[in-house]
């Protein structure tokens, strides 16, 4: 927040079902701070049977913007009055803006997802081939980044396969040069797809609190060295995912970089100023 909280600052926050642990306000409060901006960045925490009241309450309060986070970033489509083209593609909001009164929803994982793969990973999509585990609201931002630069093939794993059959349709159409499979997480053939891919991205929920003992690849002989191992949480900093990837030599990433690219992308929608990534990065590190 500004040093002074006045009557002409503007709210922004994110809304999520558990917040306890985001480092969200953290990252656009520092920035508000460094640059002396009149905004302030705050938590709501809303339970699901909420959500429609909370996102009404945005226009109700003059709230400027907020992010979206799990596990609503799909569920929060009905209750917005518009979506900007690519987030009506991918179906799925991580940003409100809300625009004198109108409520626009719009994706910033996607941006924050390819420069984390690029500038942190050091990963060239274009041509390769990935694992992704989940099917939810963060995989389809994560699968549309991807299929946007080049990726040749996807193979999709999911506890329930008819959401991952979704994403398939949805997106097949506006990328006709890749290919998207699907599995169920269990399938064994886990086994040969990673044997043949250089990048696993986790976005599923499992290795968050309270699921912190779980990861969706429980056999880590599944890992291999060739591959970079990417799981969007960043709450613990190296998810057991991660540990097993890491102790199999394979290069792991976090979910940190992706949270603070796409932060900035969000700033950036509600304030008009765009703060400096990887400065921004350091900052976080440095504090959290
Ligand atoms: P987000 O917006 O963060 O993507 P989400 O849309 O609720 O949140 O998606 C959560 C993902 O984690 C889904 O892929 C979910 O699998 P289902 O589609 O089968 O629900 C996955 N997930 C959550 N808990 C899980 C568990 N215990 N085992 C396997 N997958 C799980």
């Amino acid at each position: 927040m500004k040093k002074e909280i006045n009557g002409k600052t503007k709210i922004i926050g994110v809304i999520g079902k558990n917040l306890e642990n985001s480092l969200s306000p953290l990252i656009h409060n520092q920035i508000i701070l460094k640059h002396s901006l009149n905004f302030c960045y705050l938590p709501f925490q809303v339970a699901e049977t909420n959500l429609g009241k909370a996102i009404q309450g945005i226009k109700a309060l003059n709230i400027r913007g907020v992010n979206i986070t799990f596990p609503y970033k799909e569920k929060v489509i009905e209750f917005l009055d518009d979506l900007e083209e690519s987030a009506r593609r991918i179906g799925a909001v991580n940003t409100i803006v809300n625009n004198k009164g109108i409520l626009i929803g719009y994706n910033t994982d996607v941006i924050g997802f390819k420069k984390s793969l690029q500038e942190d990973g050091k990963f060239a999509i274009k041509g390769e081939k990935a694992v992704i585990l989940g099917a939810g609201g963060a995989a389809r931002g994560v699968i549309y980044a991807l299929l946007e630069e080049g990726i040749e093939e996807i193979y999709i794993f999911n506890r329930t396969p008819e959401k991952a059959e979704k994403i398939k349709h949805d997106f097949s159409s506006f990328f006709p040069k890749s290919s998207i499979y699907v599995f169920s997480l269990e399938e064994e053939n886990l086994k040969n797809k990673i044997e043949r891919v250089h990048l696993i991205v986790n976005t599923t929920s499992l290795g968050m609190p309270p699921q912190i003992d779980k990861t969706p690849l429980p056999d880590e002989k599944l890992f291999h060295p060739d591959l970079l191992v990417y799981d969007l949480i960043y709450h613990p900093t190296k998810t057991l995912f991660l540990r097993q990837a890491k102790r199999a030599g394979a290069k792991i990433i976090n979910g940190l970089p992706m949270l603070v690219y796409q932060g900035i992308e969000s700033f950036y929608l509600w304030t008009g100023f765009k703060p400096e990534g990887k400065e921004a990065l350091e900052m976080i590190k440095q504090n959290a």
